[in-house]
């Protein structure tokens, strides 16, 4: 067990504007069509229960803004995932029928149109055409539902034993007759990766009598029975019918559904121990006061900004605070002291964004998830890449948990186990897995000998897709030069050396000679990664391929016999933020790249929906061209992030497109793995966030700031009163607060264009 020694500060609630309360900024709803997968419903910050309305179709957040009928409302989600549904187990669904030949019991019956959707932190509210409506709220482990029969006669609510997916494997529902208490259990699968896991759950039912109670099975009731299982697909469950009270013409009937990894027992506790008064408007306020407080961290000037950027800008806090899950005390797959927090999905995304955003706005709960992957590896024997639902999720590239780790230390992130840290990162880059498409990394015998993984690797360690040999190579690449860091800041020489050497494997796969085409048209542009041979003949990989430009979906992780991973060769071609200057050079200079860079921007190669395209917007820094990067954000916020239900460009990834807004709108661009902020103009006049380790107050301040965009090109900047001219900064920034001064004007100027000014690079 590891001793805290956290400096506990008070949290200081900052309203935006005197009457403002920053929760009017944050419209959950963003994100909720279009691919976006946004679980708009009720959740604490990082919270486990998370309650909402079910829609069917592109339901990956439970609930989805284009989607016409709501099936359930569900106490466990996932947000913003790509692959599969998530979660959604064990739906109440309420209705109104005088028998039950007149219920509707399986989804596709009772599936209702729903209109009125509200949605705000800790709160989501829904009219069914069925005569419902519903409002929901949570505590960390329970969800209340307020449920409002209009006009009803016989209410009855139902709970189905069936998951988003409809994963179930077996399940089991009893309804006690006397008290209308309802609890089950069920054996489903993780949405992307392997495994099984169990879920337990506890209802109980407040504001009219029981009438009657049983079970029901496919489109047949029974108040016969008091119990079911179930096995195989398909719905089943058992209800609860309640009396008509004799003097309103409504009936509000409270739900309280406590959930649980662990036992029914648990399930049941958590109801009667967080929620013991049913009340929804107190437990609505406690989930605001604690959004409040991880919101108040921050606050901004919000002189001349528009409303919309505001919300944008909120929203995307809030969003990046609704996952990992803090399932600490619910783990039943090993016994630990240390937090455990669930559904890092996946680290791929959230590696780049989401979790220097997390660093920035709350250092403690990132701490806890260092800490909680640290001892995932301790007791799973791999660090993962993506996790959820207790299991192992899918490997999409590199081992980016490595990444992590390296920034958590250099940004001095407390109450690590170091060395651990450190012995995990190496087995990542060491030992393969039996299985590396759900750990690890595969090819490593390659990795170790050829320097690259070629595109006929023949693997004798372990099993996995053989696929993906390009992305891989550049993510392993990275994720050894992120491993060399760390063991020079602990000590170990001759490790540093030996993974130094290994990060620059990227320059194995850089074919010079290759061109590059748009349909028949030549791109100006010669050299790219390709795809090699296990002795060392070039293979081809189109550089356009699986840009939107071609083929766009082609590489996706189940598709096979491509190189990279959901992006072109083009694309990865800048994947090396470990030497840039190394890059620049082999790419013909600074000219060329930026030129090459702006083609990436304005051709129609790059997405911005997936999170490999976050990089590319502010590389132009390493070229001497901090303006470039200013404008090029510019272009995409908000023509690409906006307020509207499809606001943003692709799935949000456990919050990683709002993470890209807000750390864009800050101003200060981390590069992911490195004690490296990029300096651009904040987009607003200031913003603050005070540190939640050291308590101090970092703030980011625009002089001649102009909102409407004409002055975002820096002349000059000022850290405490004294010229900065560096075109980037460290987080002791942050840790130790201070003002930093940028001063703005309409043109381009030479401020951070000089090579000492230059982020850090590898080779420099
Ligand atoms: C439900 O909504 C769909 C799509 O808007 C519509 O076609 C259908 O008629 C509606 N059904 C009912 C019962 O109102
Ligand atoms: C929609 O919901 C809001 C909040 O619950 C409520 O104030 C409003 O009256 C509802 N509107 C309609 C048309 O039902
Ligand atoms: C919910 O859990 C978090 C830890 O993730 C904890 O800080 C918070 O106090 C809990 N909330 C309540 C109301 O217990
Ligand atoms: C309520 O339902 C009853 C029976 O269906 C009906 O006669 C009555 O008109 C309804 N009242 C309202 C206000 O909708
Ligand atoms: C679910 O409950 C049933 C009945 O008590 C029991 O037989 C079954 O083993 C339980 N399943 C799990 C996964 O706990
Ligand atoms: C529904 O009907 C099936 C087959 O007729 C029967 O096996 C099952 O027990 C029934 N379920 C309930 C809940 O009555
Ligand atoms: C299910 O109900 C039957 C009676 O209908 C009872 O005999 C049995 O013990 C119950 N099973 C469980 C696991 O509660
Ligand atoms: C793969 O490697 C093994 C062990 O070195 C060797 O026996 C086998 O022939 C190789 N297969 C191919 C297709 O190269
Ligand atoms: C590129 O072409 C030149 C001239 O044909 C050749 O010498 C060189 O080896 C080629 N480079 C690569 C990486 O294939
Ligand atoms: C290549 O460069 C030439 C000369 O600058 C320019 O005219 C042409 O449009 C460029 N081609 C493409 C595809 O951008
Ligand atoms: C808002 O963002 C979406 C998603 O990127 C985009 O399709 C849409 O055009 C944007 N809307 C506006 C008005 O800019």
């Amino acid at each position: 067990m590891i001793v805290s020694r956290l400096v506990h500060i008070c949290t200081l609630v900052v309203s935006l504007v005197v009457g403002l309360d920053v929760l009017d900024y944050v419209d959950p709803l963003i994100g909720t069509a279009n691919g976006g997968h946004v679980f708009p419903g009720a959740t604490l910050p990082f919270g486990m229960a998370k309650a909402v309305a079910d829609t069917t179709r592109d339901n990956q957040g439970g609930f989805a803004s284009d989607s016409s009928k709501v099936t359930g409302f569900s106490h466990v989600h996932d947000s913003g995932t790509g692959g599969a549904a998530s979660l959604g187990n064990f739906p109440l669904f309420p209705q109104d029928c005088p028998e039950l030949t007149k219920c509707a019991w399986e989804s596709s019956k009772r599936a209702s149109n729903w209109t009125n959707a509200t949605a705000r932190p800790g709160y989501f509210g829904i009219e069914l055409d069925n005569g419902i409506r519903a409002e929901m709220t949570v505590t960390n482990h329970t969800a209340l539902y307020r449920f409002e029969f209009a006009n009803s006669t016989n209410p009855l609510i139902l709970v189905d034993l069936i998951d988003l997916p409809i994963s179930r494997s077996k399940g089991f529902a009893a309804v006690d007759s006397s008290t209308g208490r309802m609890t089950g259990n069920g054996t489903f699968s993780p949405s992307f990766g392997i495994g099984h896991y169990n879920l337990y759950f506890c209802a109980d039912f407040q504001g009219a009598e029981i009438h009657g109670t049983g079970a029901w099975q496919k489109e047949n009731a029974s108040t016969i029975k008091s119990n079911i299982s179930v096995a195989g697909e398909g719905s089943g469950g058992v209800f609860v019918r309640f009396k008509k009270p004799a003097t309103d013409s409504r009936t509000v009937i409270t739900a309280r559904v406590g959930i649980s990894f662990i036992s029914i027992q648990k399930a049941c506790h958590y109801g009667e121990e967080e929620q013991p008064g049913f009340d929804l408007k107190e437990t609505v306020g406690a989930a605001e006061m604690a959004w409040r407080a991880k919101l108040g961290v921050v606050s901004v000037n919000t002189a001349g900004a528009s409303d919309g950027l505001l919300k944008s800008f909120w929203s995307g806090l809030y969003r990046a605070m609704i996952s990992p899950q803090d399932y600490t005390g619910e783990n039943p797959l090993w016994d630990s002291d240390e937090p455990y927090y669930d559904s890092f999905y996946c680290i791929w995304d959230s590696y780049r964004a989401a979790h220097p955003l997390l660093t920035l706005v709350d250092p403690l709960s990132q701490s806890r998830m260092i800490r909680s992957l640290v001892d995932i590896y301790r007791n799973e024997d791999y660090l993962p890449d993506c996790r959820m639902s207790l299991c192992k999720g899918y490997t999409q590239g590199g081992s980016n948990a490595d990444v992590l780790m390296t920034e958590a230390y250099l940004k001095r992130i407390p109450d690590i186990d170091w060395d651990t840290a450190f012995e995990a990162v190496v087995k990542d880059a060491e030992v393969e897995p039996a299985n590396w498409d759900v750990e690890g990394r595969g090819g490593l015998n390659s990795w170790k000998t050829l320097g690259y993984i070629p595109k006929n690797n023949n693997d004798t360690l372990g099993t996995g897709l053989k696929t993906r040999s390009v992305s891989r190579t550049v993510e392993y690449a990275y994720n050894d030069f992120c491993i060399a860091i760390l063991a020079k800041a602990l000590g170990h020489d001759s490790d540093h050396k030996k993974y130094r050497q290994r990060a620059s494997n990227w320059q194995n796969l850089y074919n010079s000679n290759q061109t590059s085409s748009i349909g028949n048209v030549k791109t100006n542009f010669t050299g790219f990664l390709q795809p090699r041979l296990a002795n060392g003949a070039w293979a081809y990989q189109d550089p356009i391929l699986c840009s939107p430009l071609l083929d766009f979906t082609g590489c996706y992780l189940t598709d096979t016999g491509h190189e990279t991973y959901e992006g072109s060769a083009w694309m990865y071609t800048f994947y090396v933020p470990q030497d840039m200057a190394a890059l620049i050079k082999t790419l013909g200079g600074s000219k060329e790249f930026v030129s090459r860079l702006d083609f990436l921007h304005e051709s129609g190669l790059l997405y911005m929906g997936d999170e490999q395209a976050f990089l590319p917007v502010y590389q132009y820094h390493y070229a001497g061209r901090p303006a470039l990067s200013a404008r090029r954000a510019h272009s995409y916020i908000p023509s690409q992030f906006n307020t509207s239900v499809s606001g943003i460009p692709g799935n949000d990834d456990s919050g990683a497109m709002g993470s890209f807004l807000v750390l864009s709108m800050i101003g200060l661009w981390p590069i992911h793995g490195q004690d490296v902020y990029l300096i651009n103009p904040p987009f607003f006049k200031e913003v603050s966030i005070r540190n939640g380790i050291t308590g101090k107050l970092a703030t980011i301040r625009n002089v001649n700031f102009d909102a409407s965009y004409r002055n975002i090109f820096i002349q000059s900047v000022r850290r405490d009163g004294a010229k900065w001219t560096k075109n980037w900064i460290g987080h002791d920034f942050f840790l130790e607060g201070g003002i930093l001064e940028i001063i703005l004007g309409e043109r381009e100027s030479t401020w951070g264009s000089k090579h000492e000014d230059f982020p850090p690079s590898m080779s420099l």
